[in-house]
């Protein structure tokens, strides 16, 4: 039991470290292995394991938390190990990078492990391993027309809910507006989906997603090869769609099942046409052109829809408008809160501030 329990804190370090959690928040998980203090053994499984065996492509980051650790052994009167003082000279002798990174908008990787709970070994979005570990490239700079590429709290709040609930998402077609670095179309892909429709409105941002799916072997179709009739089989589709120029009889082609949004609730000026998106992927089944009607949905579709509301009167514009274009929105959070928390050593992501809410036709 002692033994699983280590295991699995020294599981939560590594896994900060790959997701390149702030160096303090990696420091005091390590500390948790051992009692409090960083003893040797830490220290080494920071050095060895971490730093040198995992080491996630950003030297810069693994500078600052030798750095770090290096000083806290120090005020802690411990000793450094030998092999991390070594480790911290040969990353200074190399010139920190990280500032160029910043203002040349460089990505890293960040690896985001989600860990399953013994309970959950069963679940069928459990991997064997009992971890999926999603690597993303994303940007260090979360403004300046990068959003889209950095990963949002919601995002990861809605990556949660989907290996929560796979139940219902397997098997169904999924459509996601917004979709950024493509973190949750990863994760709908996991649970097999039927077909994962990611699309965002910034080109940018679309270009990284189809790297973050070739990262996780995932096969897309785009909108070049559907032109030349390729790729037709494809479950992940990628799809450059603003919101404002989206056409309703463009959006009626994917009639989903269940269309996804995390973090898409904070620039007012927006709403409408993203509403009338929304409008549009949830209407019921149209007349076919000899009068029957489409019956493809085992359902009537559902948006889900996380946000972290930042601003009050920004989302009671949002709910002004819904209501206007007479669709219905519940708060779910407390109902189909992830029962698991599958990102125990993300201290930098504040779950209690996402909510999730489920729109619907009226
Ligand atoms: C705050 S980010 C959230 C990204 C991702 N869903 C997440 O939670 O990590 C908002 C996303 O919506 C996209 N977006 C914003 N305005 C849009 C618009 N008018 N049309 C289409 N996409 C838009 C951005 O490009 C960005 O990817």
């Amino acid at each position: 039991m002692a033994a699983g329990k280590a295991e699995s804190q020294y599981l939560h370090v590594l896994s900060a470290f790959l997701a390149m959690e702030p160096v303090d928040s990696v420091i005091s998980l390590a500390r948790e292995c051992s009692g409090g203090s960083l003893t040797e053994s830490v220290q080494r499984f920071l050095w060895e394991t971490c730093v040198k065996a995992a080491a996630s492509g950003n030297a810069s980051y693994a500078k600052r938390l030798l750095k770090k650790l290096i000083n806290e052994v120090e005020l802690e009167k411990s000793e450094v190990l030998d092999e991390v003082y070594e480790e911290y000279a040969l990353h200074m002798s190399a010139a920190s990078k990280e500032d160029t990174l910043v203002k040349e908008n460089i990505r890293i990787t960040k690896f985001i492990s989600f860990l399953f709970p013994e309970g959950l070994y069963k679940h069928p979005s459990c991997p064997s391993s009992r971890k999926l570990v999603v690597p993303l490239q994303c940007s260090l700079n979360m403004l300046e027309g990068d959003t889209g590429c950095s990963i949002w709290p919601s995002s990861l709040f809605l990556s949660e809910f989907v290996l929560s609930y796979p139940e219902l998402f397997t098997d169904r077609s999924c459509f996601e507006v917004g979709s950024g670095v493509g973190l949750v179309g990863i994760c709908l892909a996991h649970v097999k989906a039927k077909k994962v429709i990611l699309t965002d409105g910034d080109l940018l941002t679309l270009s990284n997603m189809k790297l973050n799916l070739e990262r996780n072997h995932l096969n897309y179709e785009d909108e070049l090869l559907k032109q030349h009739g390729e790729a037709e089989s494809t479950r992940v589709k990628c799809i450059h769609l603003p919101w404002e120029t989206a056409t309703d009889s463009e959006l009626s082609e994917y009639r989903p099942d269940i269309v996804l949004g995390a973090d898409v609730i904070y620039d007012p000026s927006c709403f409408p046409h993203l509403l009338r998106v929304l409008v549009a992927l949830l209407r019921g089944p149209t007349k076919r052109d000899n009068g029957s009607l489409e019956t493809e949905r085992r359902s009537p579709a559902v948006a889900y829809v996380a946000s972290v509301i930042r601003n009050a009167d920004t989302f009671n514009a949002f709910l002004t408008l819904v209501d206007q274009m007479d669709l219905s929105i519940t708060d779910l959070t407390e109902e189909l809160k992830p029962p698991y928390e599958l990102l125990p050593y993300m201290h930098s992501y504040d779950r209690s501030s996402v909510r999730l809410f489920s729109i619907s036709s009226r």
